[in-house]
């Protein structure tokens, strides 16, 4: 006869603890959410994998620190493994276009100079960084600056009549800027303008994406029309300065994604500090209701960056500056996972089920 081993961990006994973890940001439980797999028991090991929303995740330490607290009520389990892996959900919409990216996130201001397209640069670095597979499209048509600030300036030849996206620092990107010499200037108007942002979505080969980043150009015209109607956007990153003057631009920003129906996923503070000041940003961010990613500093290292084609992410990993920009994409990214799992309200599971 077997000898029966009564304090055995039992597959029941630990997904029944698991079942009282929550989620920190979709409030429901790990197991209801089917975020805990590859469970494996041995003796009083104990090893499991959370699959989460993103790689990026900003409170992987905090569903850790929970799942070990209730595992410790489990009699019998002397030894804890927990591994993390992530599988972005996908933005569901019916446009043919935008089919290869699980979502995409528009980076605007209401004005021209306020760091959007540094943003959306170290924001598509610091995704790239934590694993999830990142574009960047530079549309941003008549002033193009994303190759400059990547560092690259020409893109691979096209294949099978496809435009291959340029790559540096873990991100696919692409560019108006490959197609013109550095003293042309392009005057397109807004039908050419309209056809140019949809070839850069459709006639380049990007592949599987997690995130698609789309730095646009300053104010609420043409481009940004021409983005929201070509293709379901996740929502808008809204950038802006610390001062009260630049948040009435973002103001204007706000209200006309709002009247294309394109979410607002929060607001940036860039150039923070002593000379511009602190604090419209997340002022603005609450008079809309909408979260406050935090603030990037005025930072001289994150103009050498961008002017230097190796942007703070990369050149200075630790600096605080660099810092801001993960931590703040790190929070974008948790809100667009909430975004795409919900549906006016109401959780939809998609495909982190499958
Ligand atoms: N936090 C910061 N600290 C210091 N310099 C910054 C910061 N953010 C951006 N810059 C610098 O400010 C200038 C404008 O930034 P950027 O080109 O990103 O703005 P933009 O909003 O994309 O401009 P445009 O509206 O012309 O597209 C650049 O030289 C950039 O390096
Ligand atoms: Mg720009």
């Amino acid at each position: 006869m077997l000898k029966r081993n009564n304090n055995a961990v039992t597959k029941e006994a630990v997904m029944a603890a698991m079942s009282t973890v929550i989620e920190p940001e979709l409030h429901r439980d790990l197991v209801s959410l089917n975020m805990v797999r590859d469970l494996k028991i041995d003796g009083g090991d104990v090893t499991f994998t959370i699959m989460l929303t993103t790689p990026a995740c900003p409170l992987k330490g905090k569903m850790e620190a929970d799942s070990r607290a209730a595992l410790a009520q489990v009699p019998g389990i002397t030894n804890v493994t927990v591994k993390w892996d992530s599988n972005v959900p996908r933005h569901q919409h019916t446009s043919d276009v935008g089919k290869n990216f699980r979502t995409t996130i528009a980076v605007a201001s209401g004005k021209g100079g306020v760091g959007k397209s540094t943003v959306s640069v170290n924001l598509a670095i610091s995704l790239a960084k934590t694993g999830a597979r990142v574009g960047l499209l530079d549309a941003d048509i008549l002033g193009p600056n994303i190759p400059m600030m990547m560092g690259v300036d020409t893109m691979p030849p096209p294949r099978d009549r496809k435009m291959v996206p340029a790559e540096n620092y873990g991100v696919k990107f692409i560019s108006t800027a490959f197609l013109m010499r550095p003293d042309q200037a392009l005057v397109w108007r807004g039908p050419m303008l309209h056809s140019a942002i949809r070839q850069l979505l459709v006639d380049v080969a990007w592949g599987e994406l997690d995130y698609l980043i789309v730095d646009l150009p300053p104010g609420t015209g043409d481009a940004q029309l021409s983005l929201a109607q070509t293709m379901p956007l996740t929502g808008t990153v809204i950038v802006t300065q610390p001062m009260a003057v630049a948040a009435g631009d973002a103001l204007r920003a706000i209200k006309m994604f709002e009247q294309l129906n394109v979410p607002i996923l929060g607001v940036v503070e860039n150039m923070s500090g002593d000379f511009f000041g602190t604090g419209a940003g997340e002022k603005l961010a609450e008079s809309n209701d909408v979260p406050y990613f935090g603030a990037i500093p005025l930072d001289a290292q994150i103009r050498i960056g961008g002017d230097a084609g190796e942007p703070v992410t990369v050149f200075a990993e630790t600096s605080p500056s660099a810092q801001a920009f993960a931590d703040i994409a790190a929070l974008i990214a948790a809100k667009v996972s909430v975004l795409t799992l919900m549906d006016r309200g109401n959780f939809v599971p998609i495909e982190m089920i499958g």
